[in-house]
């Protein structure tokens, strides 16, 4: 009993970027990011493809699976970092283009871990508060806050949104438990400046611009162990045991990182969703892309048990278990 998935939906940008058009713009080739990475393309936004259109065209998907309309949605989360203004939300945006009338709607930052951690929370406000139907997003232009001269990170972001519509239903299915962390001592090795500040005193002494930026290697260490910790002790902690995991939609990072998590935890590949390979990563829109990708393509079944994990800047961290 708890909060359900109703409906799920995404939207892509339609400009594909393959690694041969990154090889025009840094030096670096198709071999190196498929081998490092698992990324053979990704999607970039153009005129008219900002997070929230992104985001209300996937709301909009989400909300037709579930049967819903959007003047019956009383709330809209929006997990994303990458927004086109700080104010109004990218969530003031959804609601009002969807013409959600009654929804109150706000923006969550948790980087990359963002949908898990608003998934949380919409459980426990629908477990305090049954009658209301939410809409949870995760929407992001990462490109928009690319430094297209550095190798290291360009190669590896891309854009989209993916959403779901969530009820409470007297049933015995939904969200089961998540697992949520937090560390920001470590903020520096994965983050993304804001705005040089309109105070002087409150600017960095060298400003170095509202782009990624990332000691990949550092990044790499903690995420799979991170990640590996959480999903361990939420299975220990429900008592749940990793034979019985329908599927698991991780974080879509990067394949090596997935590859060597999914090798500790000892599951088998067929168990494991992965579409890093097409969209790259878009951060707090990746497992609700994901998510939906797997849905449609009828990978979840009625009862599966669907472990959801993730990793991103802050750092943040977890896991969720959710009966489909
Ligand atoms: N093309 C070609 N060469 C590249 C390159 C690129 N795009 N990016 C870096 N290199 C080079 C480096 O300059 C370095 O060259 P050098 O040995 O001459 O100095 C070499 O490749 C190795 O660099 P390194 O950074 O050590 O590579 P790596 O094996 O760690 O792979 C990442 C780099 C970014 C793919 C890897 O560290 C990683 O996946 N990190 C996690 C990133 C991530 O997922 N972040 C988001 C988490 S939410």
């Amino acid at each position: 009993m708890g909060a359900v998935i109703l409906g799920t939906g995404s939207c892509l940008p339609d400009r594909v970027l393959s690694n041969h058009d990154l090889e025009k713009i840094v030096e670096t080739s198709d071999e190196w990011i498929r081998t490092r990475t698992g990324i053979k393309t990704r999607r970039i936004s153009g005129k008219g493809e900002e997070a929230y259109r992104l985001a209300t065209v996937a709301g909009q998907r989400a909300m037709e699976m579930a049967g819903v309309t959007a003047e019956e949605i009383d709330l809209i989360v929006v997990a994303t970092i990458s927004s086109h203004m700080l104010m109004p939300s990218c969530a003031c945006f959804v609601q009002k283009e969807l013409g959600a009338v009654k929804a109150f709607a706000f923006d969550i930052n948790a980087a990359c871990s963002g949908f898990l951690f608003g998934l949380d929370m919409v459980d426990k406000y629908l477990r305090a508060d049954r009658e209301k139907k939410i809409l949870l997003i995760g929407a992001e232009t990462l490109s928009s806050h690319t430094d297209w001269e550095d190798r290291n990170t360009c190669i590896l972001f891309g854009d989209g949104a993916g959403a779901v519509v969530m009820g409470y239903r007297d049933e015995a299915r939904g969200v089961v438990a998540s697992n949520l962390f937090s560390d920001g001592n470590l903020w520096s090795l994965l983050c993304m400046h804001a705005a040089p500040s309109c105070n002087p005193d409150l600017n960095p002494p060298q400003h170095p611009g509202t782009h990624i930026l990332m000691e990949g290697r550092e990044v790499f260490k903690y995420a799979v162990k991170a990640m590996e910790g959480a999903v361990l002790d939420l299975l220990a902690r429900e008592k749940v045991d990793l034979d019985t995991i329908g599927l698991m939609i991780p974080h879509q990072a990067n394949i090596r990182i997935l590859n060597k998590l999914v090798s500790r935890l000892g599951l088998p590949a067929e168990k494991v969703f992965i579409n890093v390979q097409k969209y790259g990563n878009t951060s707090a829109a990746s497992i609700p892309i994901a998510l939906d990708e797997a849905s449609r393509e009828g990978r979840l079944k009625p009862d599966d048990l669907l472990l959801v994990c993730s990793f991103g800047g802050g750092f943040t961290w977890g896991a969720a278990l959710v009966r489909w």
